[in-house]
């Protein structure tokens, strides 16, 4: 499937970020800004994976779901994702509680069937109805990931499930990374001020010439690629222990330059935050938001940190599928938010609601925006 994932066989998929993040701006801009004489918060948590889900649902199924577009939560899918968020983490950490869903009557039980008004139901009602516009005598066709994906031989029901797994998968990590990098940015005035000026500075060269910043053009910018690095490891998306099981024959592994025999069967899983925070690898202020640590390390000790931190998209055979759509939209989000906008938290002593089951439930991320364009 790599080669759906990757844009080789979708050439839209770049066009497709930048449309909802199009999107994104004109709803801030004719919804939220703040004045002297008009006061309009705005909860970027929620609009944050207003963009994240817009973005992966017109990947995975042809049609974003159009949460900017209506500035809500359409079929109440993240209402019902935050509810059952502890289900799903539970069920895949939890190796006997997978196993009990192996047996088809527990797991009718235990998840939606397609048959729900609202919700992962309705997604799924929407995952077969708009994949299923894919078969059939009436098929329709077109250059994009899903297209990709049955030229490679993915039959309906394996594409139906790979695209709410993606969904899942990638609206929520993505989103996460999006408002803890805002909040570290929001307080922390001189890096928000540093990134900001490569930014305007990109766009007076005629470096980023665009209405939305080409991804290509965004990696050209050290500053903003040490921030968007700094944000997903100091605040990992994914924290939940992830194991895999080890072969039955057993393996030996290297750990801290010791040889160290694991047996067949077990789990093993990684603790990352605390890998992230190591202060071994990235310094004594290994929990501090402080991108500069990017630009200032060389050699084996920079690609030790990037070996480290590109754990948050987990590793080899298993390593996350979307990490370049997840790149890309990082790329264009934090360039265009600060090239057109300033943020600011509205309450600085409760400046959001994280709670973390392995992967994070957030919301309440109140900002004040105003317009750096037009004001
Ligand atoms: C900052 C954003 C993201 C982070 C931190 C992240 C992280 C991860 C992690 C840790 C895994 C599990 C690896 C394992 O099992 O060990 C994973 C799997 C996966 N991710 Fe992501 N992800 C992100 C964004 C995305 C996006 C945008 C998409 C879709 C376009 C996506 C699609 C997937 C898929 C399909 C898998 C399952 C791969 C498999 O079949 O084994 N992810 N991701």
């Amino acid at each position: 499937m790599a080669s759906g994932y990757s844009g080789k066989e979708n050439p839209d998929l770049e066009e497709s970020i930048d449309v909802q993040l199009q999107n994104l701006i004109k709803l801030i801009r004719t919804k939220y800004i703040s004045s002297s004489q008009s006061y309009k918060p705005m909860d970027l948590g929620r609009k944050a994976q207003f963009f994240t889900l817009d973005v992966i649902t017109k990947i995975a199924f042809g049609e974003a779901f159009g949460d900017l577009e209506r500035d809500e939560d359409m079929y109440k899918y993240i209402q019902s994702t935050e509810e059952m968020l502890v289900v799903i983490i539970l069920f895949s950490t939890v190796p006997l509680l997978s196993w009990l869903i192996s047996f088809e009557w527990v797991a009718k039980m235990a998840f939606p069937s397609g048959q729900e008004a609202t919700g992962v139901g309705r997604l799924i009602a929407v995952a077969q109805e708009l994949i299923g516009k894919r078969f059939g005598s009436k098929a329709v066709s077109r250059q994009d990931m899903i297209e990709s994906f049955i030229r490679h031989g993915l039959k309906e029901d394996e594409l139906i499930s790979e695209s709410l797994l993606q969904i899942l998968a990638g609206s929520d990590t993505t989103a996460t990374t999006i408002r803890a990098t805002m909040l570290y940015l929001m307080s922390h005035p001189s890096t928000y001020r540093k990134l900001q000026e490569e930014i305007d500075e990109a766009v007076r060269s005629g470096r980023a010439s665009s209405p939305i910043v080409k991804s290509s053009e965004a990696q050209e910018l050290p500053y903003l690629q040490a921030v968007i690095k700094e944000g997903m490891r100091v605040w990992p998306a994914v924290t939940g222990l992830m194991t895999k099981v080890v072969p039955p024959e057993g393996d030996t592994v290297v750990v801290d330059g010791k040889h160290m025999f694991l047996p067949g069967g077990t789990n093993v899983g990684y603790c990352a935050w605390g890998v992230h925070h190591r202060k071994d690898v990235f310094g004594e202020d290994a929990d501090a938001f402080r991108p500069e640590r990017w630009l200032e390390a060389k050699g084996d000790k920079l690609a030790y940190m990037h070996k480290t931190a590109d754990l948050a998209f987990g590793w080899g055979k298993y390593q996350c599928l979307g990490k370049n759509i997840a790149w890309m939209e990082l790329n264009k989000v934090f360039f265009e938010l600060l090239r057109n906008f300033d943020f600011a938290i509205v309450d600085p002593t409760k400046p959001w609601k994280s709670e973390n089951l392995g992967l994070w439930r957030q919301s309440e991320e109140w900002v004040e925006i105003t317009d750096r364009l037009t004001s």
